[in-house]
């Protein structure tokens, strides 16, 4: 907001993706900025996250979906996302301070008008904002709360360079894996996630069968499943499971970067006699939906645990569109944001 008009920019979908979501079906617009009510806060943006479910909800035919924080949306509506923006304005009395900072859910714009009920005071900083925007607390609650992981498991984790997946190695390890493979697209980010993410192994989708991968990687099988991505890795992972497995399915990355056009839809095909002969335990899991009393927590453990917050860092808003795009087109490492 320029003080003096009142002014922001925020960005719109232009128009429905045909295929894979382009930059050009997003729009920057200039606008007014919305006059504040009774209960909210005004607040410039510093960080928005950009999550590849955007494409999903960008789809002509985006239900609501539970678990899945984003309306469907239509052309001309605004795009939102988890933000951290520091207080410009606030209600006398609401407990919040100009100057500070807040996490809230209106980010793809650079000031936002946000009820004080759906702000999460932060302090005055300095913050970590992958801590708060990204997914290292979605694997938290997955290997805490979704299944218990165990001293000396063997983890394998989909899409293992991705947003939850750079998080969930190195979270698995501190929870007590003693070893811990992880899947990606290519030789680059394989080693990066051996190198940086401290993954003892990475194999390849689309560059031969996942199933000898794994088996290669992981000889003993399998005790603890991460999965982002469905489809052949998940029924990878089912042959590979030892007794007492267990799997959390966080995502379905076949169906929503489905190359054709998202989906809700993510079929597979699983040998059922093997999951009940070795009692493997598979759960859908939505850290927000099941366990979001557990995010102070995540807070604190993150502190201690030396992570490495990986993130791929956009400047400027006007580079969000492309960096949607290049996220739903597997060109960037762990979180995306967009630093406005
Ligand atoms: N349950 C929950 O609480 C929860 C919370 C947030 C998100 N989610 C869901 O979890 C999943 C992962 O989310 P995320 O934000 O961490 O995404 P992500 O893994 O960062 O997704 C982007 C990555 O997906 C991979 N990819 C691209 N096309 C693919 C394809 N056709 N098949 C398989 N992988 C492909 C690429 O990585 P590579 O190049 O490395 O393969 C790309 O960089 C999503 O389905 C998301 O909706 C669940």
């Amino acid at each position: 907001m320029d003080s003096a008009v009142g002014r922001c920019r925020e960005i719109r979908l232009r128009a429905y993706p045909d295929g894979m979501i382009q930059p050009s079906d997003l729009t920057i617009i200039e606008t007014a900025l919305p006059e504040a009510g009774p209960n909210d806060l005004v607040v410039r943006n510093r960080w928005f996250r950009i999550s590849i479910s955007t494409r999903l909800m960008a789809n002509p035919d985006a239900q609501a979906v539970e678990g899945i924080p984003f309306p469907a949306l239509r052309p001309g509506d605004r795009l939102a996302d988890g933000a951290i923006g520091e207080v410009m304005a606030c209600p006398p009395g609401s407990g919040f301070e100009i100057g500070t900072f807040v996490s809230h859910p209106l980010g793809w714009r650079d000031y936002a008008v946000v009820d004080a009920g759906s702000c999460v005071a932060l302090g005055r900083g300095p913050i970590e904002p992958a801590a708060y925007l990204g997914h290292g607390w979605t694997a938290y609650a997955a290997l805490t709360r979704g299944i218990r992981i165990r001293r000396g498991d063997t983890v394998f984790v989909s899409s293992g360079a991705g947003a939850i997946g750079s998080m969930a190695g190195q979270i698995a390890r501190r929870l007590g894996a003693s070893r811990v493979i992880g899947s990606t697209s290519t030789p680059d980010k394989a080693d990066w996630m051996t190198a940086e993410l401290g993954y003892d192994a990475a194999i390849l989708r689309n560059r031969g069968s996942i199933a000898d991968q794994l088996k290669a990687a992981a000889p003993d099988g399998v005790d603890v499943f991460v999965d982002m991505v469905g489809g052949e890795q998940l029924a990878a992972a089912a042959e590979a499971a030892r007794e007492g497995a267990r799997f959390v399915l966080l995502g379905a990355l076949t169906a929503e970067l489905n190359v054709a056009g998202a989906s809700i839809v993510a079929p597979v095909q699983l040998d059922s006699f093997q999951l009940i002969l070795k009692d493997v335990t598979l759960r859908g899991y939505s850290a927000d939906r099941d366990s979001a009393e557990a995010f102070p927590e995540w807070i604190a453990w993150q502190r201690e645990a030396r992570l490495h917050f990986a993130c791929s860092t956009v400047a400027g808003l006007e580079n969000a569109p492309g960096a949607l795009h290049d996220a739903c087109e597997g060109r960037l490492r762990g979180l995306v944001m967009v630093e406005v």
